[in-house]
């Protein structure tokens, strides 16, 4: 069924790696926009939008009730997955917060450290942070797109367990699994990653070296 709203392509991206017939969990939902037209067209088995703060979930109830979708979208005030049990749940998004928060919330669920369980994760600052993390605690990214929204790059990552521990270089940390060879989006974001690199360098030199590196696979000379 045709939704009668469109997402933004920040929720867009994230929508795109929600696997069908998902049980979904939107973690700091606010608006509750993404759940919504995901179940709007019948994308979802069920979802649950939640938020640690009572005003945001109330916008999301408003949009739930507008829509007509309480049947498939219930609201959960919590603090990250706290409120949420593993089963309720195959799909995770947790989108449009920093990486500390977002580390935190994963840290707090061990219950994710589970094959069959999928993350849809975008942080809008310290991606590099979150990256480390995961890849230190066993998780690894399936796919990594770039979209620009409102003339500002975002990242989306798609994040499955695997158990290994596999340590990731700092490099990788800036770059993850993105294509800057073929979609300007990625080299978008990597031009960003190299001026915020740029400004540490002033710090540690390494973190010249590292953009210079970057530099060279988003544009070649
Ligand atoms: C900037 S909004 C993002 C809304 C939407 N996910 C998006 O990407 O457009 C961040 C939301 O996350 C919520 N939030 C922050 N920390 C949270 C936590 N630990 N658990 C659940 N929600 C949280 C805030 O209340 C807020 O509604």
């Amino acid at each position: 069924m045709q939704s009668p709203f469109t997402l933004d392509s920040r929720l867009s991206l994230c929508v795109g790696f929600v696997r069908a017939d998902a049980k979904l969990a939107d973690i700091g939902t606010d608006h509750a926009y993404l759940p919504v037209k995901l179940a709007l067209e019948g994308r979802v088995k069920s979802a649950i939008a939640a938020d640690i703060n009572p005003e945001p979930l109330s916008r999301g109830r408003q949009t739930i009730e507008k829509y007509g979708v309480q049947d498939r979208v219930s609201t959960r005030l919590c603090n990250g997955l706290e409120g949420i049990s593993p089963e309720e749940v195959t799909d995770i998004v947790i989108a449009g917060m920093g990486a500390d928060t977002i580390i935190g919330i994963i840290s707090c669920a061990p219950w994710l450290k589970d094959k069959t369980k999928r993350l849809i994760l975008q942080p809008m600052t310290k991606g590099e942070r979150l990256i480390k993390h995961l890849y230190d605690s066993g998780f690894e990214i399936t796919e990594q797109k770039c979209c620009i929204a409102e003339g500002k790059p975002y990242t989306v990552m798609c994040v499955e367990y695997t158990g290994n521990t596999t340590p990731c270089t700092e490099l990788f940390t800036y770059t993850g699994k993105l294509h800057p060879e073929s979609r300007e989006e990625d080299r978008e974001f990597l031009r960003l990653q190299v001026r915020l690199l740029m400004k540490r360098s002033a710090a540690d030199v390494k973190y010249k070296e590292l953009a210079e590196i970057i530099t060279e696979r988003t544009d070649p000379q």
